[in-house]
């Protein structure tokens, strides 16, 4: 690698001109250097072992109308279904009964009293069951600081919401002019988690229509100063039903939007180097190695799905989603040998808190003692 490259990657601020250069950079030797520090950059940081969630696709019933996603409450010809608790819970044995330390409970969003409940319910639950050994990530969109306090209160400790874009005219773009998507509110609930005490994740799609590489570049250096704990992020997939898919917006083809994400992980694990990074799944519905590159070139967490076999195709947030009947034990024997061919291994039975926050949490007692 060549001096002038490592110096520039290791010194690497949240500068968009710099980000915008480095995501689009036609030099060759540069994309690889910035592949290969982002690698070495992690190992060092949080080593070569990757953490599992195992994903819990709770329900597909949402009250959100998202233009880009397949199970928007306006696309009708879905059929809806919810999981019982019971369900989710022989789920989360099959997850400890495996070695998995940690789930995610990802669902579509409601905000009535009886979801807020029964998510609640099944925190309790889950935490009595496994003595708390299981960690839960909930990915229930957005809620009321009160709704994020219970949750945490009944045991989970870390919440995904993506921020989506953080450019506010393309966010208005993405989403129904009705006063029920606003950026603002989705701010705000993301500063909410974090004032609630949550390990707080989020992340955004790459190649949405009109987004322009400034925008992703803005977006890495959002993820820095708002110093998230986790991000997930991956690429824009169409879905036949939904609104996006006929946008003559498009810009990105699908290698395109691959090499972007790719580049968007590896430049973000050398701007935040203890923070979990997820293989998106999405990435794998371009091409089947792409969480394999992803793991080589900064990402830490892969996200097995273990939902019951039956349900999988009702949740389709883009089309051709992978794994869509491969059970949740055959996926974890195919990470265990792809986590290999990444360089690393697979950290079975530990839970995986983002140092990042172990961090944070740990300045935050020092300060409040002083
Ligand atoms: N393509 C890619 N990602 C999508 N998501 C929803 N729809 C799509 C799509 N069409 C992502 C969003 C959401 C997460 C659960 O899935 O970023 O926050």
């Amino acid at each position: 690698m060549k001096s002038y490259h490592k110096y520039l990657l290791n010194n690497i601020g949240s500068d968009r001109e710099t980000l915008t250069e480095l995501l689009t950079t036609k030099d060759t030797e540069l994309r690889n250097a910035i592949f290969g520090e982002a690698e070495l950059v992690r190992n060092l940081n949080v080593g070569n072992y990757f953490y599992f969630r195992g994903l819990i696709e709770f329900s597909n019933k949402c009250v959100r109308d998202c233009l880009y996603c397949g199970i928007r409450a306006n696309c009708k010809s879905v059929y809806r279904y919810e999981m019982t608790e019971e369900e989710v819970l022989n789920a989360v044995d099959f997850a400890w009964k495996h070695n998995l330390g940690s789930v995610v409970i990802q669902s579509g969003e409601r905000n009535d009293k009886e979801f807020i409940l029964k998510i609640a319910r099944i925190l309790n639950l889950i935490r009595k069951r496994t003595n708390d050994e299981i960690k839960v990530t909930l990915s229930c969109g957005e809620q009321t600081e009160e709704t994020f306090r219970y949750w945490l209160e009944s045991g989970a400790s870390r919440y995904l919401l993506r921020i989506e874009t953080t450019n506010s005219n393309l966010f208005r773009k993405i989403h129904p002019c009705d006063g029920k998507h606003l950026f603002s509110t989705r701010l705000q609930a993301l500063e909410n988690l974090k004032k609630t005490g949550y390990q707080t994740g989020t992340g955004v799609m790459i190649g949405l229509p009109g987004q322009s590489i400034e925008m992703l570049a803005s977006d890495l250096a959002f993820f820095k100063n708002f110093n998230v704990d986790m991000v997930g992020m991956g690429p824009y997939l169409e879905h036949n039903e939904s609104p996006m898919t006929s946008s003559s917006e498009q810009k990105y083809n699908p290698s395109e939007r691959l090499e972007l994400s790719l580049r968007m992980i590896a430049l973000l694990r050398l701007l935040m180097k203890n923070i979990n990074i997820a293989a998106s799944t999405a990435l794998q519905s371009i091409d089947p190695e792409a969480r394999v590159e992803a793991l080589k070139c900064g990402a830490n967490v892969i996200m097995p799905n273990i939902t019951p076999l039956k349900y999988r195709y009702y949740y389709q947030l883009y089309e051709n989603k992978p794994g869509m009947n491969i059970d949740g034990a055959e996926n974890i024997a195919y990470w265990n040998t792809q986590m290999q061919k990444a360089g690393g291994f697979p950290a079975f039975k530990l839970s995986g808190d983002p140092k990042h926050f172990l961090l944070r949490k740990q300045r935050t007692q020092i300060a409040l003692q002083d």
